[in-house]
């Protein structure tokens, strides 16, 4: 932990201000292992391996420590080559290079940190946050980059002083989360007047429930994840090359994904066989382990948001139900 991360944290029980003991400090200065007190003398929280940890490290996310410490380099652009998370991430948040400059933004269920890679190549200051040990695999990934914070804390529970982001994005979390709408309106709290939010969750349409994911979740969700993993590891190489083949045909190919609960992105491109392959294994671990998956309408997101003082709400045309909006107040934008 860098100790200027104190200049935004919280305490997430009281929202006191936080010292930090160190015990141990690495090569390059920032704290490896200390701890946290709350100016109210009531609670207090460990540092390890350089990340302050505000929740117990096993919880209903355990599926997602799981699947990033698995698959940690699959999706970074950095690591793959491609330019996928870095063009979804501009075109979800609707943000540009030039606005990230000295600005403080969060990602909120950083997973693994395929957006914090993309961030990190900015000039802004971003904590990524997550609930599971997927925090881990995300500081092996963004090891020695100076701009990136990390924090293993729930997005119930904010660690952060009101009002110290610039921008926040939650992107692919929402559903993943027990209460979908609180989770939501956690977030704009911790947002400046005239800050920006972006949130991408699974839309709910009409059909959506019978997809096969939903019908097999019950039971899957339920399956030791080791178990399962190997599960989709060994079904794969007969679940590809049909995939392959089915999900490609005309007008039937959109039924037989709704049929078949199994991740392969036949049309993108930019991907080898062997990377669609190995993204077919994590997406559909993905789709099968969490312990909750409810995806939102557009009117639900925006209902969040706008309850908690958020305006300019515009849905961008990206997959999924993508919205974006600013904290209303005085202010608006900071350069
Ligand atoms: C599908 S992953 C998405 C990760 C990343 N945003 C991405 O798109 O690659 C969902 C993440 O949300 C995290 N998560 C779930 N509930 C959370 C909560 N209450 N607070 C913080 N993170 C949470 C999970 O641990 C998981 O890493
Ligand atoms: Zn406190």
């Amino acid at each position: 932990m860098q100790i200027h991360l104190l200049d935004v944290l919280a305490c997430p029980q009281c929202g006191g201000k936080l010292t930090c003991t160190a015990t141990e400090m690495d090569s390059v200065g920032e704290v490896s292992r200390g701890r946290l007190y709350c100016v109210s003398g009531a609670h207090q929280y460990p540092i390890e391996d350089t990340i302050p940890r505000f929740v117990p490290r096993d919880n209903y996310a355990a599926s997602f420590g799981y699947q990033w410490n698995k698959f940690k380099l699959e999706q970074l652009d950095s690591a793959n080559g491609t330019k996928l998370s870095t063009a979804r991430f501009y075109s979800e948040t609707g943000w540009t290079k030039d606005w990230l400059k000295s600005k403080w933004i969060l990602d909120a269920g950083c997973g693994a940190g395929r957006f914090l890679d993309v961030v990190a190549d900015s000039e802004a200051e971003v904590v990524g946050l997550d609930i599971s040990s997927a925090i881990d695999a995300a500081r092996v990934n963004l090891a020695g980059r100076k701009n990136v914070h990390l924090v293993q804390a729930s997005i119930y529970q904010l660690p952060f002083r009101p009002g110290v982001f610039d921008g926040c994005y939650c992107i692919g979390v929402v559903q993943h989360t027990p209460d979908p709408q609180q989770t939501m309106r956690t977030l704009p709290r911790v947002l400046r007047p005239g800050g920006r939010i972006a949130i991408t969750a699974y839309e709910r349409k009409r059909w959506t429930m019978l997809h096969a994911k939903y019908l097999l979740r019950p039971l899957t969700k339920r399956v030791d994840k080791q178990k399962l993993l190997s599960g989709i590891n060994g079904a794969m190489p007969i679940l590809f090359p049909l995939t392959n083949v089915l999900f490609r045909l005309p007008l039937a190919g959109r039924l037989f994904k709704f049929a078949i609960p199994v991740a392969n992105y036949v049309h993108e491109g930019s991907l080898t066989p062997q990377q669609r392959y190995d993204w077919a294994i994590l997406d559909t671990f993905d789709m099968l382990s969490p312990q909750y998956d409810q995806p939102r309408t557009q009117q639900e997101i925006e209902q969040a948001l706008s309850a908690e003082g958020v305006g300019e709400l515009n849905r961008l045309p990206n997959s999924g139900v993508n919205i974006v909006g600013v904290k209303n107040g005085a202010g608006q934008e900071r350069i």
